[in-house]
């Protein structure tokens, strides 16, 4: 099956597809010059600049799904509620402007707009190349969905750490490179310079997941990504109240998957939960700092504990690739994973023993969460998968939350006494 992106005899509703251009450099935001945390509150919404709009000081909540006409002939800013509406208008400003990037679509959740985009941009003979280390729901889109129902294959890269190993996995029909960095639930960490040179020397665009680290931490688009996945729904909201997601990139693709996927399925992020994602992204980088803080003492806590296996936190001179996380992030993140001795059981003790974090699934939480990948997210992995993205049956996935980093680390030393 050979891939067809013209639009020759495409029906007239459907837009022009996106095609990436290398020499194309997206246009630069009127507002790069301000600092992250000033962004972070007046992107998208300035009481002043908006005040014809609004005359309010907090972003409103627009809770209509439809907006009049002026006149038979003349079109509204917003016309229904599937394709936009002005308070999700701000947040996806607001995204567009944390990750630098032209613009920003959101969705439902983190798996809907990887699935919008990806649909998006292929079309059935297609590939995407990224590794196994990626969230439980990127696999299972990535394995089965994706290959199964809409003929686009997904390639898994071993080698991850090797450039080579990805121009490999490259040939004419490749649509996107996806790199999940640092990735979940083992925290590998990829060289985002490095895979957006090999992606761009073959024509190709590089999406970064950046859900782990977050704008705070970590600018993939400053390293050379194209477009960025994220899930709004972890360190974005920082409390597991709003499920969301986003992709950010050059405005043509953002329009397309508005159009193609966001207008005509409906997928959507609704306005009240825009509206919480602006409250909480205005303390993202101060959340990130304390997560990065804690998880940091957590993590050398657990790597000097006489029964943990193994941590795996970014943060760590002993992670695999330190000195690149070093270089790429601001911090080590609020995630780690670790593994106890005994399998499956060893980690059902630990987590049964634990009285102040919390057994449930999302990370990104002010709250400390543990959760075992192996029974929950990627339990469609084979074995051999699982064995080669590091998910042992003993390993536990800590998201270190903004309590004090001591009483966490009290109830984590309880627990592994039970060992
Ligand atoms: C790195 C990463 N990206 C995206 C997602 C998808 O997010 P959501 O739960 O909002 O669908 C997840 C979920 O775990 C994730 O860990």
């Amino acid at each position: 099956m050979s891939s067809d992106h013209s639009n020759e005899g495409k029906p007239f509703f459907l837009r022009d597809p996106w095609v990436y251009q290398p020499e194309v450099k997206p246009a630069a935001r009127a507002d790069a010059k301000l600092g992250f945390d000033t962004r972070a509150l007046h992107a998208g919404f300035h009481p002043l600049r908006n005040v014809e709009q609004f005359r309010a000081f907090v972003p409103p909540i627009v809770q209509s799904m439809t907006y009049p006409y002026p006149s038979f002939d003349k079109f509204p800013d917003y016309i229904y509620g599937r394709s936009k509406t002005p308070t999700v208008s701000v947040l996806e400003d607001r995204l567009a402007s944390l990750e630098g990037g032209e613009s920003a679509v959101t969705a439902g959740s983190g798996s809907q707009a990887l699935f919008n985009l990806v649909f998006t941009i292929a079309r059935p003979g297609d590939n995407v190349v990224t590794t196994l280390n990626t969230f439980g729901e990127g696999y299972k889109q990535a394995a089965t969905i994706f290959p199964e129902r809409c003929g686009v294959e997904f390639r898994f890269v071993k080698e991850f750490t090797d450039p080579k190993a990805w121009d490999r996995a490259i040939d004419k029909q490749t649509r996107l490179v996806w790199v999940e960095t640092p990735s979940n639930p083992v925290l590998l960490v990829t060289d985002i310079a490095a895979v957006a040179e090999v992606a761009h020397s073959r024509g190709v665009p590089l999406l970064v997941d950046n859900t782990t680290a977050t704008a705070a931490l970590q600018k993939p688009m400053d390293l050379g990504a194209d477009i960025i996945l994220l899930s709004l729904t972890k360190f974005l909201a920082g409390n597991a109240s709003v499920l969301g997601g986003a992709v950010v990139g050059p405005e043509e693709l953002v329009e397309d998957i508005r159009w193609n996927t966001t207008e005509f399925v409906g997928a959507i992020l609704q306005p009240f939960e825009a509206w919480l994602m602006l409250q909480y992204l205005e303390t993202l980088s101060l959340r990130m700092e304390r997560h990065s803080a804690n998880a940091q003492a957590v993590a050398g806590f657990l790597a000097s504990h006489p029964k943990v296996k193994q941590v795996n936190y970014p943060g760590l001179s002993s992670h695999p690739q330190a000195g690149l996380a070093r270089r790429q992030m601001k911090g080590g993140g609020g995630l780690l994973s670790f593994v106890v001795p005994g399998g499956m059981a060893g980690a059902a003790t630990m987590m049964n023993s634990l009285e102040l974090v919390v057994h449930a699934v999302t990370f990104g939480t002010s709250r400390t969460i543990c959760m075992h990948p192996r029974t929950i997210t990627h339990e469609h992995m084979t074995q051999e998968e699982r064995h080669e993205a590091g998910i042992d049956d003993g390993l536990i996935r800590l998201s270190v939350g903004l309590e004090n980093a001591a009483d966490v680390i009290a109830d984590l030393d309880q627990a592994l006494a039970r060992l």
